[in-house]
């Protein structure tokens, strides 16, 4: 079942130097006397330029000697090895014997590659969704598009269309609905008109229970309000095909179970953000993330941004115990990119054994979250200045805007290099209350401009960056059994719900279950 070769961290030799590196001057390590030492050499060491990205580490705790003794882990834990097992197609996904392949999506036609019949495919069906989004795009019939989806079937198209609202044509309104609370569809349609109007189921499965909900009650709405064209008005994204059909939805695009739901915004269930930003834009998203593939795959560790990210996440959560991460981009349009970020690391990082399924005997998955700039610095930056718990934090900024309103980018700018400057510096005040102890940890991320492919590449430089810390903690990364429990559960509390049967529960739940009947 393990389809892992290599040695789990915390049984390498790197491991216990670090343990010593971390006793010795990890514990007590000032960034403000690192700077003091080193100077401007510190910058110019701790910052990297990937494509379209480009990161600054140096405010981190950490010195040529952690990252030293971090690429030692990294390579005494098969990171390599495993990378390119990824790379080359091997079924690395050992609990659900699947290969994790979502870079081919963004692999050009004529890539060098073992894996060619799926290429093929890979392209075959992205010319076609793009053939479709282009058509309707040009379709002014069509003003609302509503996404029927959740988790990696929402998150992802959500985000890059808010993202990029920059670059998409005038004429079409974009809808999200995740939710199997019914308040959240309720309240779209009611704006809606169904001849004016595409569903596009997004399920990876086409089993997931609020999705289905929700794409009957729009089929129900869309012919009880006069709709007339199910076939023109529904689309669905799936792997699972012929499910969709069944449930009566003709135009359908495929996608492979090699794609986990998290890391599937490149394949079909993007068809929402090339419906926003057209073929060409979807195009250059695609390649800006294969842009980052490769600078992931070729680039030697000590200089590879998502390998020093991922080290950096390593010591953090291992050495230093920290158990949250904070995230601020400072760009609004990016204000889902926390909850997209959220569910790929956690739901990718977040587990107790080993792809053997033995326990782990550290810590895997931080708490990941955040809000963006400047909102969060008047909510909780407090806690992340002058709190108990140290959060290292990160910062997203992009260089230029794309309004003209005078003013506005400097400050906000500023604003984002004063916070993560405080962070670091604090402030001395004898009398205590306005103390900043500083010493705060953040990484600084630029983007020169927020476009599909600059986007495309950050997002591929968080997925491999996800991957090599639960490579370093030898998890599988590409499954989520710990979502299961809770479905089946809800399908035997349901019908509890109105039969008032409370048999066998425990006393909260059947309490509970009382109070909401
Ligand atoms: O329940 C978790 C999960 O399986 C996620 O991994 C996934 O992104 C989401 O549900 C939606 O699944 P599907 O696309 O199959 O509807």
């Amino acid at each position: 079942m393990s389809a892992r070769t290599g040695t789990r961290c915390d049984r390498t030799a790197a491991w216990k130097q670090l343990q010593a590196h971390y006793a010795e001057t990890g514990r007590d390590f000032d960034v403000r006397e690192a700077f003091a030492a080193e100077g401007t050499a510190r910058f110019e060491a701790l910052s990297e330029s990937a494509p379209h990205v480009f990161a600054d580490l140096s405010k981190n705790r950490i010195d040529a000697r952690t990252e030293e003794l971090l690429l030692a882990l990294a390579r005494e834990s098969g990171l390599e090895a495993h990378r390119d097992a990824m790379f080359a197609g091997e079924p690395i996904n050992g609990t659900e014997d699947r290969a994790v392949m979502h870079f081919l999506l963004r692999a050009p036609a004529d890539a060098v590659t073992t894996r060619k019949a799926e290429l093929a495919e890979v392209h075959a069906t992205l010319d076609a969704m793009l053939a479709y989004a282009e058509a309707v795009r040009a379709d002014h019939t069509i003003t609302d598009v509503v996404n029927i989806g959740i988790g990696g079937s929402d998150l992802g198209p959500q985000m890059a269309v808010l993202a990029l609202d920059a670059f998409t044509a005038p004429g079409k309104r974009f809808h999200f609905v995740s939710n199997v609370d019914g308040h959240e569809l309720a309240g779209v349609l009611k704006g809606l008109a169904p001849e004016h109007t595409l569903f596009v189921v997004a399920s990876k499965t086409f089993t997931t229970a609020e999705t289905l909900a929700n794409a009957q009650s729009a089929k129900r709405w869309f012919t009880q309000s006069g709709g007339v064209d199910v076939a023109r008005h529904f689309a669905a994204l799936t792997t699972n095909v012929e499910a969709a059909r069944a449930f009566g939805i003709e135009k359908t695009f495929g996608f492979w179970d090699w794609v986990g739901g998290r890391y599937s915004l490149w394949s079909a269930i993007g068809l929402p953000i090339a419906l926003a930003i057209g073929a060409e834009g979807f195009r250059q998203m695609l390649a800006g993330a294969h842009a980052m593939d490769e600078h992931f795959r070729t680039t030697p560790l000590a200089q590879n941004l998502p390998v020093r990210l991922g080290l950096l996440d390593v010591w953090y959560r291992n050495f230093h115990g920290f158990t949250s991460r904070s995230i601020a981009p400072y760009h609004s349009a990016l204000k889902r990119l926390p909850a997209y970020l959220q569910q790929l690391e956690m739901e990718s990082n977040g587990k107790q054994v080993d792809a053997s399924g033995a326990p782990l005997p550290f810590g895997t998955s931080p708490v990941l979250w955040g809000e963006p700039g400047t909102n969060g610095q008047h909510a909780y930056f407090q806690m992340l200045h002058q709190g108990t718990d140290v959060i290292p934090l990160e910062f997203v900024a992009v260089r230029e805007a794309t309004h003209e309103l005078e003013g506005h980018h400097p400050k906000l700018l500023a604003n984002a290099l004063a916070q993560a400057q405080a962070l670091m510096v604090g402030q001395v005040d004898p009398g205590g209350h306005k103390n900043f102890p500083g010493n705060r940890p953040s990484t600084f991320f630029v983007l020169d401009q927020l476009t599909p492919a600059s986007l495309g590449a950050f997002l591929a430089m968080y997925e491999h960056r996800v991957f090599t810390s639960g490579a370093l903690w030898g998890i599988n990364s590409f499954d989520q059994w710990g979502v299961e429990l809770g479905k089946v559960l809800a399908r035997d509390i349901e019908p509890r719900l109105a039969s008032g049967d409370v048999a066998g529960l425990d006393p909260s739940t059947a309490g509970l279950l009382q109070r909401l009947r």
